[in-house]
């Protein structure tokens, strides 16, 4: 045997070797990826109170709603303290603050106005953000009886409840629906294809791309007229 021939063969050998080291680390990697990686000596298990800070989100069905009631005539109060100061005291928004309430009938209008009433499809977001988010610069820091009595109160600045005992609950939550609900639909369209898809084009494609110049070399700033134009249109 040469002994070109047998350092080859020793290279085979050493690949196979590596390969399969690799793949059995991948194997081992899977079945300890819940555990934190104890060869880099990084990280251990979120603790369940972690867990639980991070699980705030509240979605359209109610699921993630914590206990807890409010009523309008209780966050009237509260959202004065917390929130006018922004918001203005009928929630309809102090300078370029976002107003909250009213704006219903703009929405097709050159101006229109988004608001939780005029806008928002679902009462649950509401929830989410304020206490994922608000007060601006304080935000996690309302307690769920808070926050029912804000909503409450936004909704009847919203004149979506007529009535300032009306209990916001975790039970009552659901049957409160949004104006613009069902302006909000599905988009159905099919995803736009990707190469891996396939080929992308429609019609009238070229049968080949070449790359004929690059934009470094060629000189794409506008020269002559084009230049003085460019400078009319800035003043
Ligand atoms: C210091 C000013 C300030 C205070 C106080 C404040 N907010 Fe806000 N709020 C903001 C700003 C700024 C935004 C827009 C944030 C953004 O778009 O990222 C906002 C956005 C919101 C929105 C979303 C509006 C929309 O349609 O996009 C809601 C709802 C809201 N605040 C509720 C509250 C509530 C309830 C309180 C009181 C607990 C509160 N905010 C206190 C400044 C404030």
């Amino acid at each position: 045997m040469s002994k070109s021939l047998r350092a080859g063969q020793m290279m085979l050998a050493r690949t196979v070797a590596a390969v399969v080291l690799l793949i059995s680390l991948a194997a081992c990697s899977a079945a300890i990826a819940a555990e934190p990686d104890k060869r880099l000596g990084l990280g251990r298990p979120a603790t369940p109170e972690e867990i639980r800070a991070w699980d705030i989100d509240v979605r359209p069905d109610g699921m993630g709603l914590p206990e807890g009631k409010g009523n309008a005539a209780k966050g009237e109060t509260v959202f004065a303290a917390k929130c006018a100061i922004c918001h203005g005291d009928f929630a309809e928004g102090l300078d370029r603050w976002p107003s909250l309430a009213g704006g219903l009938d703009t929405l097709k209008t050159q101006d229109p106005v988004k608001t939780i009433g005029s806008y928002w499809p679902y009462l649950s977001t509401a929830y989410d953000y304020i206490y994922r988010a608000m007060p601006y610069g304080n935000a996690q820091s309302l307690k769920p009886n808070e926050v029912y009595s804000i909503i409450a109160y936004i909704l009847l600045m919203n004149d979506i409840i007529q009535d300032d005992q009306f209990e916001l609950s975790k039970t009552t939550f659901t049957s409160i629906r949004l104006p613009n609900e069902q302006n909000f639909i599905e988009d159905n369209r099919p995803d736009t294809p990707t190469l891996e898809d396939g080929d992308p084009c429609m019609k009238d494609c070229k049968p080949d791309v070449e790359v004929t110049m690059r934009a470094r070399v060629l000189d794409v700033t506008p020269q002559g007229e084009d230049k003085e134009a460019a400078k009319g249109a800035i003043e």
